[in-house]
């Protein structure tokens, strides 16, 4: 518990913006939820989790008394003495960041008065630099007494409140030593190590930690490649480059390349952030372009061994980007869905968690009961996401059904020597 409770109000009750409110409730805080969508308000108003997350829909009960959900912007502000911006900040056709959800938070701090307020805090993930422009705008309001933070978001998708709760670190950045103090205070009660330094600093730190996540994947992802064509087994060299504690073993799992909310996204917004400063940044432009590759030339290993896909029925096994969720933002899943409907495919799908599937011009709310249903008659079945379900799956039964018995492993999930010795034509990313 944090030894100060203070009154906060969270603007943007997405995934982001709900686990903070629900953590802070945890630690004692009063919070009040803010979002601009009614229906999502109701839900929550009647305990409700408008989304899947592991442990949420616990902490949101257990917290009740310390969580209130609102429409109404100036009445979030009206009380707070802590204003958490936790909005999207969605890529533009150029890749940059979209601030406007942001600016909108800042011109109702202009309009409703509020003399507690003591910080904002940026949990969105912006571009540097934006901390001063906010900085500049609350002074020309007025708001000069309103003290400002850059406190970034490090949990993934899955696993949010328990890294909220037991981080790698916090970092929190702050251009005044109030606001350092007081946001480090709010986290009394978090388990890690609190890392403060400039406004500055901290934003780059979480652009810079994602691109990096994203080029040690793809980096592996190109080892793989190379392992395919030479017969070393990606899964063997990945252990081994992980024992040396300068390269660590996370984020070595070769596949069908990053998705999801985050990676995709920051990756663009650093890469574009970077070219608006004069500066082409070549390796983050590589590692972009050889991910949006990777699906594709699956699709084309699969092409290969079965001559063509035309008319051919192929199971997608896993939709959403990752395995413990039902977010299918930027999955890979959808370029791998479009590029076999290009080649005349038909496809059929599988996933225990993801609502529809939308892959221009092709829109589909199948979602067949098991793995075993999407690959009846089918030509291949290929592993898109890395859901435990599929591991366990009776894969004897599953052969029975298929019209050729031939898995793609996507995410080099199941065991080669077992579904070779089943009778599958066995192909993955890298392995032998
Ligand atoms: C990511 C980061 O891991 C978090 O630290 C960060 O806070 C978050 O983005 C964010 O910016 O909000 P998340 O997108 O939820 O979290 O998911 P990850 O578990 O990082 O996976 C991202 C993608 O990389 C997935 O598509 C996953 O399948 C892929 N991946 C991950 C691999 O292909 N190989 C790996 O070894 C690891």
């Amino acid at each position: 518990m944090s030894s100060e409770p203070r009154r906060v109000a969270v603007f943007g009750a997405g995934y982001i913006g709900l686990v903070t409110g629900a953590c802070l409730a945890e630690l004692g805080h009063q919070v009040v939820l803010r979002d601009v969508q009614p229906e999502k308000i109701r839900l929550l108003r009647v305990g409700e989790v408008p989304i899947f997350e592991p442990g949420l829909g616990d902490l949101l009960a257990s917290n009740k008394e310390r969580l209130s959900f609102t429409l109404d912007a100036a009445e979030a502000i009206r009380d707070a003495e802590v204003v958490y911006v936790c909005v999207d900040t969605p890529p533009t056709a150029s890749g940059d960041a979209d601030l406007s959800r942001v600016w909108a938070v800042i011109d109702t701090l202009k309009t409703v008065s509020s003399d507690r307020l003591a910080v904002l805090v940026m949990k969105s993930t912006v571009p540097v630099g934006t901390g001063d422009r906010v900085r500049a705008a609350l002074d020309d309001a007025g708001l000069a007494h309103v003290g400002y933070a850059a406190n970034p978001e490090f949990t993934s998708e899955g696993n949010a409140v328990s890294t909220f709760l037991h981080p790698d670190r916090v970092v929190i950045g702050a251009a005044d030593d109030e606001s350092a103090r007081l946001v480090t205070a709010l986290h009394e009660g978090v388990d890690g190590p609190v890392a403060v330094m400039d406004v500055a600093d901290a934003e780059m730190v979480k652009l810079a930690s994602n691109a990096l996540l994203a080029t040690k994947i793809t980096f592996i992802n190109e080892i793989a490649t190379v392992c395919e064509a030479t017969g070393a087994d990606v899964e063997t060299v990945a252990r081994a480059i992980g024992m040396d504690p300068r390269l660590g073993p996370h984020f070595l799992k070769a596949g069908l390349g990053y998705g999801g909310s985050c990676f995709p996204k920051d990756s663009r917004a650093l890469r574009a952030m970077a070219s608006n400063t004069g500066h082409p940044f070549q390796l983050l432009s590589t590692v972009i372009e050889v991910n949006e590759l990777q699906p594709r030339r699956a699709i084309q290993r699969l092409k290969n061994e079965l001559g063509t896909l035309k008319g051919r029925r192929i199971a997608l096994l896993g939709m959403t980007f990752k395995a413990g969720t039902d977010d299918m933002r930027e999955a890979p899943s959808t370029i791998v869905a479009s590029r076999l409907l290009a080649e005349g495919a038909e496809i059929r799908c599988w996933d225990p968690l993801a609502r529809s599937v939308e892959v221009e011009p092709w829109t589909s709310t199948i979602r067949l009961a098991s793995p075993v249903e999407a690959m009846a008659e089918a030509d291949a079945a290929i592993v898109v996401t890395e859901w435990p379900q599929l591991k366990d799956l009776d894969w004897a039964e599953a052969r029975k059904v298929m019209r050729n018995p031939l898995i793609f492993d996507g995410r080099n999930l199941l065991d080669p020597k077992r579904m070779r010795n089943l009778g599958f034509t066995y192909m993955s990313v890298g392995r032998r």
